[in-house]
């Protein structure tokens, strides 16, 4: 793994497709033993977290739906604070066991904004799963759940996040230079 161009700025190696996959299949493994017999709905959180969300839920071994749901608040490299779109949720919720899946938690202003639109529809409990969190950039307390690895505040590409719209595909992931 080297240093790689996306769109016009380098990202270097920072963690790789194994290290990723170990993680994401503890991760399976402890969800399918916390919700056995909850028949828990997946919420995966569009654009970013499409491709942790399919490698995620191959690795769970209890009954479960999926949906998808989307929110955007960044411009770039930065957050914009504000959730600027939330797509449709269709699914009644009401009474669920629901597990919101992210990409990345960074000022955690989204998945505020999402936690509480969320629990007005009353579920019976709504959990969190992270593949990665900005521990040093939080800015509202948040009980995460579940999550892969906490980095530091840089920005990073791929396993599905973006840099306008670039990197998403990397099957690793690579931080800002
Ligand atoms: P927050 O509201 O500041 O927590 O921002 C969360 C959203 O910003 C995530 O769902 C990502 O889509 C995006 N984001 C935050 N940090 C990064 C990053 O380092 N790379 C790519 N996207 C990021
Ligand atoms: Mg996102």
């Amino acid at each position: 793994m080297d240093t790689i161009l996306v769109k016009d700025r380098y990202f270097k190696p920072f963690i790789t497709a194994d290290e990723i996959a170990r993680r994401v299949e503890e991760l399976g493994a402890r969800i399918s033993a916390d919700l056995q017999g909850r028949n828990p709905l997946f919420l995966a959180i569009l654009n970013g977290s499409f491709v942790f969300a399919a490698d995620l839920v191959r690795q769970v071994t209890v009954p479960f739906s999926i949906s998808f749901m989307r929110v955007s608040s960044y411009e770039g490299m930065a957050s914009t604070g504000t959730l600027r779109e939330v797509l449709g949720l269709t699914e009644d919720i009401e009474g669920c066991t629901v597990v919101i899946i992210e990409d990345i938690i960074d000022s955690g202003l989204t998945m505020r904004s999402l936690v509480d639109s969320l629990k007005a529809l009353r579920p019976a409990d709504l959990r969190i799963c992270t593949l990665l969190t900005k521990p040093g950039n939080l800015q509202t307390q948040l009980d995460i759940d579940y999550c892969a690895f906490e980095i530091p505040n840089d920005f990073i590409v791929g396993y599905g996040l973006d840099y306008d719209g670039f990197g998403r595909g990397l099957p690793e992931i690579y931080v800002v230079e």
